[in-house]
């Protein structure tokens, strides 16, 4: 995978280059910005902009993360908002907490409410319209962190996105052409369309946007808080509109909602220690699955970026996402962290690892142990401040613009979380991912997420990242991480670096167009693995501080993401 380090490879990968045209040259890797006082990396400029404003105005780590965030519903209306849901990982002061602001099910949602009476799933009634939309978290998850951990006042914090929506911002490249592949969608409802494509086609490059309505939700929302959105006028407006399409969304949902404060998925890895997501994401404990079994396989013996890496990365993927399926969110009959993570049972996983051969998923069984029952978008944003605290945070309204429904007035697009559940047994989600009884709909249950945001440490460095896309999520968490912690690599590369994903179901690699040469490719496929190349694979933002005071921010290349820092600089350290 790499293609910065040798002659030889670099030969290597520019025969494969000329031989097949598919695969892109070499890419250098620029440095991540480094300086002082703080850094944030996100999916867009002007949100990572709004973060840096916030660092410079003596914000801490937090502060900086929910103005990016709300800067992100402004200007990334593909997955930043305030109608979907999230999870963020905060280190203040060396202490790790991690909220949940998942979306709920709807009082009213019941278990077989996407499938017809025969049984068969309603196409698309999941995905498209307000029945696929979660009762949103965002609205009291974010302000929830900066109650706890905030040092600004609530408003300024707010400031920057009421900014952007009031007095507009720079449709960039990126949404423009979201919006054009999602004309479709963004048409279905008049309510979306007259914001999203006015005059009946989407928003160019280089238009300015404004959107009153959020405008003056925002301004709300930095006066009353999560109410100004969960009470009164702007929830009556979400159940009108909800019951318009046949939705179940309800007023009294969006005021019942509350974000919780959980514990961490905790594991130490190559030295480093490690707080993820626990339920009701899956991304931290297939973390910890993974990291274990590549430990106890002696993965990092192996040659890098050759075909034992890649083998034993699918093979521990395989299983974990195996043992996804027995998951739910919290209240369910699912199994624990603490149960799945338990040492005896990954010693036994590991076991079953064989170096010289797949084992096909159809003999990978999930955890067999006794139940409790005895029983397409989304975005994520790291920041660190001057004193060395971090947040990951990642935010989603599940697919690109959500449901696709705008909440007139309010210029605010619900989710489509529902998809997220096993809404038809056996049939895969839009991720592809098969997944079990444990995460089956239910008034109030949160629906299984693969939200990784990590934040990890040692002797003095601290790391924050995640990623967007569905499964691949913890995966191309997972190898950042192994690029830094195992290799050290510079943050920017380790972010860069090609990389490649298993996720049980479907019984295939998918590889990005550069990360396997010719003969590690050769043999993976003599070892059984189908492979499958793809175009991408995740979006990491990371930042890093260092021991020496300093602060790096990268945005990876493959989303035209955003990072900077506070300031230029060198440490007082
Ligand atoms: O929670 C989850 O796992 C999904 N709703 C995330 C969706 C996502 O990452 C779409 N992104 N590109």
């Amino acid at each position: 995978m790499d293609h910065v380090n040798t002659p030889a490879r670099a030969a290597r990968t520019l025969c494969l280059t000329l031989l097949l045209a598919a695969a892109p040259l070499p890419a250098a890797h620029p440095p991540a910005p480094r300086g002082v006082g703080g850094a944030v990396a996100s999916a867009e400029d002007q949100a990572t902009d709004a973060g840096l404003e916030v660092l410079r105005r003596g914000g801490n780590a937090v502060d900086a993360a929910v103005a990016t965030a709300l800067a992100l519903a402004v200007v990334h209306p593909q997955a930043g908002n305030l109608g979907g849901g999230g999870f963020a990982v905060v280190r203040m002061d060396g202490a790790v907490s991690t909220l949940d602001f998942r979306e709920t099910a709807p009082a009213g949602a019941r278990k077989n409410m996407f499938l017809d009476r025969r049984g068969e799933p309603v196409d698309g009634s999941s995905l498209v319209g307000p029945l696929a939309a979660g009762v949103p978290g965002s609205p009291a998850g974010l302000h929830e962190l900066h109650s706890r951990y905030g040092r600004l006042p609530w408003p300024t914090v707010v400031a920057p996105a009421i900014r952007l929506a009031s007095r507009g911002f720079v449709v960039g490249e990126r949404l423009a052409s979201a919006l054009e592949e999602h004309a479709d969608l963004l048409s279905r409802f008049p309510e979306t369309a007259s914001v999203w494509l006015p005059g009946g086609s989407p928003a160019a490059a280089g238009t300015i946007m404004r959107l009153p309505g959020l405008a003056t939700l925002l301004r709300r929302y930095a006066e009353h808080g999560p109410a100004a959105v969960t009470s009164g006028p702007a929830a009556a407006a979400i159940e009108l509109v909800s019951r318009r399409y046949g939705g179940v969304l309800r007023a009294t949902d969006l005021a019942a909602y509350t974000p919780v404060w959980r514990e961490p998925v905790r594991f130490r890895a190559w030295g480093w220690e490690v707080a993820s997501m626990d339920l009701p994401s899956s991304g931290g404990i297939i973390l910890a699955e993974t990291a274990d079994l590549l430990r106890r396989t002696g993965w990092e013996r192996a040659p890098r970026f050759g075909a034992v890496q890649a083998h034993l990365l699918a093979e521990a993927w395989r299983r974990a996402f195996a043992d996804r399926f027995l998951l739910g969110g919290p209240g369910s009959t699912g199994v624990t962290a603490v149960r799945l993570l338990d040492p005896a049972w990954l010693r036994r996983r590991a076991a079953g690892i064989r170096r010289d051969r797949a084992t096909p998923s159809d003999r990978v069984e999930p955890w067999p142990g006794r139940r409790r029952m005895e029983s397409r978008e989304t975005t994520h944003l790291s920041v660190a401040d001057g004193k060395g605290n971090v947040v990951a945070l990642t935010t989603t309204l599940n697919g690109s613009f959500g449901c696709g429904l705008l909440v007139p007035g309010l210029d605010l697009l619900l989710n489509n979380e529902m998809d997220d559940f096993t809404t038809a047994p056996g049939r895969p989600n839009q991720f592809g991912l098969v997944q079990g009884e444990a995460n089956t709909v239910a008034p109030g249950r949160r629906m299984l997420s693969s939200m990784s945001p990590t934040v990890l440490w040692r002797d003095g460095e601290v790391v924050a990242l995640g990623s967007p896309g569905g499964s691949r999520i913890p995966t191309a968490t997972l190898q950042v991480m192994l690029n830094l912690v195992v290799f050290h690599d510079p943050l920017q590369a380790a972010v860069d670096r090609p990389r490649i994903h298993h996720q049980w179901r479907p019984d295939r690699i998918d590889a990005e167009p550069d990360a396997l040469a010719p003969e590690t490719l050769a043999a993976l496929r003599s070892r059984g693995h189908t492979v499958l190349f793809v175009p991408s694979l995740g979006r990491v933002n990371a930042v890093r501080v260092l021991p020496d005071g300093h602060v790096e921010a990268a945005a990876d290349p493959r989303g035209g993401g955003s990072a900077g820092v506070a300031a230029e600089g060198r440490s007082p350290r």
